[in-house]
């Protein structure tokens, strides 16, 4: 879907979000979203905090699943996913702490493994992804699945791209404070998601989202898998879709 500009694009995923977790809820059931960091979903974000605070949507029913975080990378920190995903989402939400989950950045990293292996567990516990919000990487990553991951990855550590530490280095004040490596769910993580929502703004993003929607599914463009899924969305502003 091509919206005039990422205002109205955020405010309809917005929409469809609240949706999701009101029929969840008159179901009494509990919603599980997957949910990204970055630029593109701030927006998004706090249409859905306006929706909880002006318009009573409850995130009590609501489990939510971060993508990924850097590694090692402290809770506290200024370019930490726990900070920023409180900022800009759930300070504000009546979420319950105990539904939160975010990779840990400060896991020992002989016990990496296990943590991912749990958190992976814990998704599967909560009953799998309902929607899964994406944004997408200039290199084609998805969470942070570089390009050399596959259809099958998993939740894992991974290096970082050149790209990606160049892309983040005015969030750590230079490319060298950029931390090499993150946890990320895999892309086979990814694609268990019942729902796939994938946002990209601006012209920066028009290459890699033809490569995504138009080129052959390829580990060197992790977002290419998407193809394979049955069930995503794919939501642009004008300029992102300008090369399709
Ligand atoms: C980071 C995140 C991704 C995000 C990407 C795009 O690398 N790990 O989940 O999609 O950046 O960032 P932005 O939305 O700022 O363009």
């Amino acid at each position: 879907t091509i919206y005039a500009d990422s205002e109205q694009a955020s405010v309809a995923v917005a929409q469809q979000i609240a949706a999701l977790v009101r029929q969840r809820a008159a179901e009494g059931r509990m919603c599980v979203l997957g949910l990204a960091t970055g630029s593109t979903p701030t927006r998004l974000y706090e249409e859905l905090v306006r929706l909880h605070q002006q318009e009573g949507l409850s995130f009590r029913n609501v489990i939510s699943f971060n993508l990924d975080e850097y590694y090692p990378m402290a809770p506290d920190s200024l370019q930490s996913y726990v900070r920023f995903m409180r900022e800009y989402l759930f300070d504000h939400l009546d979420i319950q702490p105990e539904n939160i989950h975010i990779p840990d950045g400060t896991v020992p990293q002989e016990q990496v493994a296990e943590f991912c292996r749990r958190y992976e567990e814990q998704i599967r516990a909560a009953g799998g992804i309902d929607l899964q919000v994406l944004g997408i990487g200039r290199t084609g990553h998805i969470g942070f699945n570089e390009p050399g991951s596959g259809a099958t990855s998993r939740t894992r550590l991974i290096t970082l791209d050149h790209i990606t530490r160049t892309d983040a280095a005015s969030d750590f004040y230079g490319e060298e404070n950029v931390p090499r490596r993150a946890i990320t769910m895999g892309v086979g993580t990814i694609l268990e998601a019942r729902h796939i929502v994938l946002l990209a703004w601006g012209e920066g993003k028009a290459a890699v989202v033809k490569r995504m929607v138009e080129g052959d599914p390829t580990d060197s463009v992790p977002a290419t898998y998407l193809q394979q899924h049955p069930h995503v969305q794919v939501v642009l502003d004008e300029a992102a879709s300008a090369e399709l």
